[in-house]
């Protein structure tokens, strides 16, 4: 079955306390931490464009001004640029945000859970569906894991979580899910411990989801570590609707974390026009 339904709007939750980055995330977002020389948001907002969304919706929290304050124009700025020729920089930040698109802010009062996140962000998608896109999981892909996802959708409808194994002594970080011959979602739990998980099979930070999760939300209260989980949700929302688990082309940086941060810094380095070959010597330096 072809459809012709394109996803136009993107979610990204960023209402989290950033707990595991502190002291770097007290005061400024754990999603402005650069990789090289863009934040992890704006990597999740160029792969949600390139998705095809037009609409951005990110749900925020305390602390969190500097997001918007990056994906709003900076005329002085862009003025100080102009008038000392540095055309390349005023390129760079005068394409954050690319015509057509807009960028909606959504608080989360206090942080509840991914769950209500989402939940939060109710009134600015409607009943479409839509994507959720965690800006710490960074993706390296072409297409881009959404696009990836996008063109799954076309091929059969339903949600779609993306998936990647991981070790069975990590499931307890994750959601898991058990899944048929056609990769249809059977079973999802949030952070299992390994001798109870169904899988190795873990939900990463990206999601294509059916308006219909928000009514299921609505209704699931507080799930593992008391919060209101995104995976209850989808949970419940699989015993009406099919979801799809999709095992994405690329590589996940879990930058949530110090050291997947950190290697995210260095596969992004060596890759950078400007950075690669100095830095590449310079790493080969340090470790001989
Ligand atoms: P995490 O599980 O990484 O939590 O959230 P966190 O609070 O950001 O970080 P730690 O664990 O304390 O270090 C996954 C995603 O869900 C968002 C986060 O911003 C992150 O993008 N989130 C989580 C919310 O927006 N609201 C919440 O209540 C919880």
């Amino acid at each position: 079955m072809t459809l012709s339904k394109s996803v136009r709007t993107a979610v990204f939750p960023v209402a989290g306390r950033g707990t595991r980055f502190l002291p770097a995330t007290k005061a400024s977002p754990k999603e402005m931490l650069p990789i090289v020389d863009k934040p992890l948001i704006q990597y999740a907002v160029e792969e949600a464009v390139a998705a095809g969304a037009t609409k951005l919706v990110f749900v925020t929290g305390s602390s969190k001004r500097a997001i918007e304050d990056h994906f709003d124009t900076d005329a002085e700025l862009e003025s100080a640029l102009r008038q000392s020729g540095k055309d390349q920089l005023l390129e760079s930040i005068r394409g954050i945000v690319p015509p057509g698109v807009s960028c909606i802010y959504i608080r989360q009062g206090e942080p509840l859970g991914l769950g209500h996140a989402v939940l939060c962000a109710r009134p600015a998608v409607g009943n479409e569906p839509f994507f959720v896109h965690l800006a710490d999981d960074l993706i390296s892909g072409k297409p881009g894991c959404l696009a990836q996802m996008a063109s799954e959708y076309q091929r059969h409808g339903g949600s779609i979580v993306a998936v990647e194994r991981v070790p069975k002594a990590d499931t307890s970080s994750y959601g898991i899910v058990a899944i048929d011959s056609n990769h249809q979602l059977t079973k999802i739990v949030e952070k299992p411990a390994p001798e109870n998980a169904p899988s190795n099979l873990a939900v990463v930070g990206r999601y294509l989801l059916s308006g219909s999760i928000f009514d299921k939300l609505e209704t699931i209260g507080r799930g593992a570590g008391g919060e209101i989980q995104l995976t209850d949700g989808i949970a419940a929302l699989m015993s009406e609707l099919p979801v799809f688990a999709y095992p994405f082309k690329g590589t996940r940086y879990d930058c949530g974390n110090k050291l997947g941060y950190l290697k995210a810094t260095v596969a992004y380095g060596l890759a950078h026009a400007e950075t690669g070959e100095k830095f590449d010597e310079f790493l080969r330096s340090t470790i001989s």
